[in-house]
């Protein structure tokens, strides 16, 4: 077993050890890649001011997001097909946030389905909706999130239409991969990924098939997809959505001041300063960059998360210290969850919260309530205002 210090070295390994279809569907951005790019390069701009003569006992990394406690502010986000990059994924990863004490958001297009991931577990998770056309669906998944116990549904408002990775066309991406030549020749190399998928029936998408009208199978399943996002999504349809749950809720793929100013007035309770981890709109800028700008114009009116970019600790701090109070990690745990299913995404949020924890503490601070700006450097010209 290799030693484990950050997490890239998780990204290594889950590089070795899942297929190359589902990493390639990870790591990429759509078209140039540019914001997925920038969405960590702009972390790295921030630099951070050392305190010392600080009394650094009784350290605390506790807080909550949307009124509910969490061990630290970094939930997991929602990943589309998780399941796939291990076996019963979704299952592994909610057990491992629960453990933890932190948030983990199930994916409308998970692998596991609902009913599975709440069997599994035994406190309540977040579900994350796409809006689809077939509204018999959009009220039958939200109502059986509410009869799982779902905490908080997280409307994804960024997605719409799918941003072009070029990797996922050229690989043929699908759920499970298809029995092609150079599949066959790559899936041959991973049999620990092989050996879990064949001890498990959870191969298909699971919140879907077997509850959207018409899709039993793969075949109609791929079909009910690629023509269900609904395109007429408008602040209307998430004032109704809003209704129809009728719980906590919050707005995830903000990034424009204008846009939160519109989740403030519909009443949700938080915004995720999002932009899909930089596979959506190649060219925007990265979450960390926008925020600022969202803080100024709705800070004081709505709790903002942050997500898209992140990799370490000191990028949770960073993003808490310029106004977010919660944040999410996507891939960061998808490494931990490929590389080695639950125990590596428990991994993951140990070593987050440790670098977290550590650099809270050499800027001063010992809970990281305190924190704010005044610990961040900024590049000139770093902040956005429009
Ligand atoms: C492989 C993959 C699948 C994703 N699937 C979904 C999804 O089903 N729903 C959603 O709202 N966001 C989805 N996202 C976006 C994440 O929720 C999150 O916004 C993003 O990963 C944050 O960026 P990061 O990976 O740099 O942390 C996905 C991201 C990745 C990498």
């Amino acid at each position: 077993m290799p030693v484990i210090t950050c997490i890239q070295d998780l990204r290594r390994l889950y590089k070795r050890r899942v297929p190359k279809m589902f990493y390639d569907y990870c790591e990429s951005g759509s078209w140039t890649e540019q914001t997925f790019r920038e969405n960590s390069s702009d972390f790295a701009d921030i630099h951070l001011r050392q305190r010392v003569a600080v009394d650094l006992s009784d350290r605390s990394t506790a807080s909550q997001m949307i009124g509910q406690d969490v061990a630290m502010p970094v939930a997991l986000a929602p990943i589309g097909m998780a399941g796939m990059q291990c076996a019963d994924g979704e299952i592994k990863a909610a057990r491992a946030a629960e453990k933890f004490g932190v948030p983990s958001t199930l994916s409308t297009m998970s692998i596991c389905s609902l009913e599975d991931v709440a069997e599994a577990t035994t406190k309540p998770f977040w579900f994350q909706l796409y809006v689809m056309r077939d509204q018999d669906f959009v009220r039958d998944i939200i109502q059986r999130a509410r009869d799982v116990k779902c905490s908080a549904l997280v409307l994804t408002l960024d997605l719409q239409i799918l941003g072009q990775r070029h990797k996922d066309l050229k690989n043929g991406l699908s759920a499970p991969p298809k029995p092609t030549f150079t599949n066959i020749i790559n899936l041959a190399t991973k049999w620990r990924w092989g050996l879990g998928m064949l001890g498990t029936r959870r191969r298909s998408f699971g919140n879907i098939v077997g509850h959207a009208k018409g899709v039993s199978d793969i075949s109609s399943l791929m079909e009910w997809t690629s023509e269900q996002f609904y395109l007429h999504l408008d602040w209307k349809t998430v004032a109704q959505i809003k209704e129809m749950w009728g719980g906590p809720l919050i707005l995830k793929g903000i990034n424009d001041a204008q846009d939160a100013k519109m989740a403030v007035s519909i009443g949700a309770d938080a915004i995720i300063v999002s932009n899909h981890g930089g596979r959506q709109l190649d060219g925007a800028l990265s979450s960390i960059r926008t925020l600022s700008a969202i803080v100024d114009a709705v800070g004081d009116k709505i709790e903002l998360h942050l997500d898209s970019g992140i990799r370490s600790g000191q990028d949770v701090l960073k993003a808490l210290a310029l106004g977010a109070t919660g944040t999410y990690i996507g891939r960061a745990y998808l490494y931990g969850l490929g590389a080695m299913g639950e125990f590596g995404v428990r991994t993951a949020l140990e070593i987050i919260q440790k670098e977290l924890d550590l650099t809270m503490a050499l800027c001063g601070h010992r809970d990281i309530k305190t924190v704010d700006r005044d610990i961040l450097l900024l590049p000139p010209g770093f902040e956005i205002n429009r």
